[in-house]
């Protein structure tokens, strides 16, 4: 297993496999992958996990974070995460924050990451601001 910085190409591929197959690639892609540090966890050489990080001063959002949907719940996500947040603090991020969908709060509580009070629905989807400071 390993994680690496990976391109923004590569991230839009699992990202598109696992969030929303059913839409077009450029569905996926933001505006600022350009400015983000994209992460990919590999097993066996096969990509299985993504995450991105975008830095605005003191402050990081990660987002877009996705496993290949048969290697789920096999701790590959959360060491990811975990490798993201230290990279982040590493970089001098004082606030890391990501919007979170409702049901998976739960899951970034155990990182540290607790709910503000601000929700939101997109897509049909309910996210809340889950933020945790240095
Ligand atoms: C969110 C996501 C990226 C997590 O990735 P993952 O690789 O499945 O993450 P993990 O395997 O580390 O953790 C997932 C769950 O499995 C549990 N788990 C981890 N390792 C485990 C193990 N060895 N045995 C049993 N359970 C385990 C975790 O505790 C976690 O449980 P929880 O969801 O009840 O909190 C993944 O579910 C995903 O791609 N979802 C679809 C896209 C999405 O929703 N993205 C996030 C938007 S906010």
């Amino acid at each position: 297993m390993e994680i690496t910085k990976i391109n923004k190409e590569k991230a839009w591929e699992l990202r598109h496999k696992v969030m929303w197959p059913d839409k077009d690639l450029d569905y996926i892609k933001l505006e600022d992958d350009d400015l983000g540090i994209h992460f990919g966890l590999f097993k066996e050489n096969i990509l299985v996990s993504v995450i991105s990080l975008f830095i605005n001063n003191e402050e990081g959002q990660f987002r877009k974070f996705a496993t290949l949907e048969q290697e789920q719940g096999k701790g590959y996500g959360s060491k990811l995460l975990d490798y993201v947040i230290k990279e982040a603090k590493d970089r001098g991020v004082k606030r890391i924050w990501c919007n979170a969908r409702e049901n998976k709060v739960n899951f970034y509580k155990k990182f540290g990451l607790e709910e503000s009070n601000y929700r939101f629905t997109k897509g049909g989807k309910s996210y809340v601001i889950m933020e945790k400071d240095k």
